[in-house]
């Protein structure tokens, strides 16, 4: 049985990688997916594949990302969790990465995280039940902490909010989201 069912939920950077694997998953234990990523044709792609939406977003953009979440609730007819999966790596070592590249990966992996959550969690709250999940970034711990501040007060009315974590492609997600393997 789909142990998703029911579920809408927005994943950031789902056109690929570890977002793509989350998705087809997601749709696999029958959740509704809205595919949030700066990359719109390859996004569209693996939505047409696995019977998603696809919506261009940057997500170190508030206005983007603004646009983009209230969008994607729209399709889904609703929202009540959210995967975080865009981000940049800067493949250099410390004294060949620039100021510039520096703060592109602090504006996408940090304040995007951010702000998606800051976006999301009153959709989540309207759905009475909800989860927040980023990909494990040791930067992105802040924006992880400030979103809890949130997150603790949904939590403290009866909804779930998980912490940072997240290895491989997704396989776990399914129990994180309160259900037991083949439950
Ligand atoms: N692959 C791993 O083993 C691993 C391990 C730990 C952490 N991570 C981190 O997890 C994240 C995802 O990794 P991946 O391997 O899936 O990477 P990936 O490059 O395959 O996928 C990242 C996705 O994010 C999207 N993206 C990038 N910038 C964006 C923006 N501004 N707005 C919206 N979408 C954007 C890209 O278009 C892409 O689809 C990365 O930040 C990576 O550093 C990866």
């Amino acid at each position: 049985m789909a142990r998703l069912a029911g579920r809408k939920i927005i994943i950031t950077g789902g056109a690929s990688g570890i977002g793509r694997a989350t998705a087809r998953l997601f749709r696999q234990e029958g959740a509704a997916v809205a595919i949030l990523d700066r990359s719109d044709t390859a996004a569209k792609a693996v939505a047409d594949e696995i019977g998603a939406v696809a919506i261009a977003c940057d997500v170190s953009d508030p206005a983007s990302v603004s646009a983009a979440v209230n969008k994607a609730a729209e399709a889904m007819g609703g929202l009540d969790g959210v995967i975080n999966a865009a981000g940049i790596l800067a493949e250099t070592g410390i004294a060949d990465t620039t100021a510039e590249v520096f703060s592109r990966t602090v504006a996408v992996n940090l304040t995007g995280t951010f702000l998606v959550i800051q976006a999301a969690a009153p959709l989540i709250q309207k759905a009475g039940r909800g989860t927040i999940r980023e990909h494990r970034l040791r930067c992105r711990l802040d924006a992880h902490r400030s979103g809890q501040c949130r997150l603790r007060r949904l939590k403290g009315r009866g909804r779930r909010a998980d912490q940072v974590g997240g290895d491989g492609a997704g396989a776990e997600y399914p129990r994180e989201l309160g259900l037991s393997r083949g439950g």
